[in-house]
């Protein structure tokens, strides 16, 4: 049994739906097995010494990022390009390099050291284009203790040729990953078309034949990110973008699309109809120019939405960072925007992306029955978040004082399910 004293804050219910900040100031948590079975006021008598004090700062929970690439944390900082460009100049590059398994192994530590510096507990990752990277990064996450989905990524056109599969060799791979993978310890498997531009309809075809083949699979992919992209896949689809996945069986409960710039009403209606969930990735959307995301819109329709970093076209790992762009975001766009506030954007960096991920019952809040995931956000004394904390009127305050201001440099302890996971 573990005792965490400190000032805990969450978002048990969404502020889309009249939810607000939970501040639990001066608390015990008691964690059992990795659990949190008591939620009391602190106290000397009942909770003894044997305490993990975390007064100074704040704990939040664990972040949940919905959308990011293991191959590409050596991309990050590719300025000055639209996707395409990025994609062919600063990303498939480093992507070809994980064909080398040493390589790959290096990468995959950096990977999950960085999401976990970055107070990140559960992530579905974009995975590799090749199987023996993927196994790396399973390995790396479940010697950490990270909650992973992720898998091979697919592709039979467009892109560098090291990097295609056939559909039947995607099949196969896919399932024997997922054999190994999915529903073990913390990691489970998902099917990883690359984005229907560099897929043709088979290998479309045979990613919905997995996806049918192994229960509970998860599916990701990309979505309505650049103009140039969409008007491609409308041309070699000859229907919308969503569609082209629809049609391979592909979209469901399970299925998280990123980006979704630009959809049209029928695809958000397409996406809200199969219950499919869409990762927000607002630092990369404004890196390579791809536009302005419609919160607004997809909230309307019931598309339920999360955060993702999405490096290495985002620019870093911290789901701050991606929350704060995202107010950024709506802010810009006027009477188009939806004010997002401090409680908006912990749900989406923590709650919503388990939500999102299946996982609601597990993680995303500090309730009596979750796995205590968590971060705790202790700046050094003196720098500007740390003023800002100590002069923070309310929680909603502190808060937005951390979007505004926190980074992974901020973030000084992780835990998944009651252990650390940073420091090591
Ligand atoms: N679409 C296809 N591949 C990628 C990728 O690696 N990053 C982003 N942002 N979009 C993509
Ligand atoms: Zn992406």
């Amino acid at each position: 049994m573990t005792v965490f004293r400190g000032t805990f804050v969450d978002t048990p219910h969404s502020p889309f739906t009249g939810g607000r900040l939970r501040e639990g100031a001066d608390l015990a948590l008691v964690v059992e097995d990795g659990v949190i079975v008591a939620r009391e006021p602190w106290s000397a008598e009942l909770h003894g010494d044997d305490v993990v004090d975390l007064r100074e700062g704040l704990v939040l929970p664990g972040f949940v990022d919905t959308h990011v690439h293991y191959p590409q944390v050596r991309a990050i900082g590719g300025l000055g390009m639209p996707l395409l460009d990025w994609l062919e100049k600063c990303a498939l590059p480093e992507e070809a390099r994980l064909a080398d398994a040493t390589y790959a192994a290096s990468v995959a530590a950096d990977f999950v050291s960085g999401l976990a510096r970055a107070g990140t507990t559960t992530a579905l990752v974009f995975g590799s284009h090749f199987a023996g990277a993927v196994d790396a990064l399973f390995t790396e996450a479940t010697r950490v203790g990270l909650r992973v989905t992720s898998g091979l990524v697919l592709s039979d056109r467009i892109l560098r040729e090291d990097l295609f599969t056939t559909p039947d060799r995607a099949f196969d791979e896919g399932l024997e990953l997922a054999k190994r993978w999915h529903g073990q310890g913390r990691t489970r498997y998902a099917v990883t078309p690359r984005f229907s531009l560099s897929c043709t309809e088979p290998m479309l075809e045979s990613a919905g034949a997995l996806l049918s083949q192994v229960p509970d699979l998860w599916f990701t992919s990309h979505l309505n990110e650049n103009v140039e992209e969409i008007e491609g896949v409308r041309q070699l689809f000859g229907c919308d973008y969503a569609t082209s996945y629809e049609r391979a069986g592909l979209l469901g409960p399970r299925s998280v699309l990123a980006h979704n710039v630009h959809p049209t009403l029928q695809e958000l209606m397409q996406l809200a109809r199969h219950g499919a969930a869409v990762a927000h990735c607002p630092t990369s959307n404004a890196a390579l120019g791809s536009g302005m995301f419609p919160l607004g819109s997809h909230l309307a329709l019931g598309v339920r939405v999360a955060l993702g970093s999405d490096v290495g076209a985002g620019t870093g790992f911290s789901l701050f960072k991606e929350g704060l762009q995202a107010y950024f975001v709506q802010q810009l766009l006027g009477r188009e925007g939806h004010r997002l506030s401090a409680a908006h954007l912990l749900w989406l960096a923590s709650a919503a992306g388990a939500e999102v991920l299946g996982l609601a019952d597990t993680v995303g809040d500090f309730s009596v029955g979750k796995e205590f995931d968590a971060l705790w956000l202790r700046p050094a004394p003196g720098c500007t978040l740390d003023v800002a904390l100590r002069h923070a009127d309310s929680t909603d305050e502190a808060v937005a004082k951390s979007f505004a201001l926190a980074g992974p440099a901020d973030v000084a302890a992780t835990w998944v399910g009651g252990e650390p996971v940073h420091p090591a």
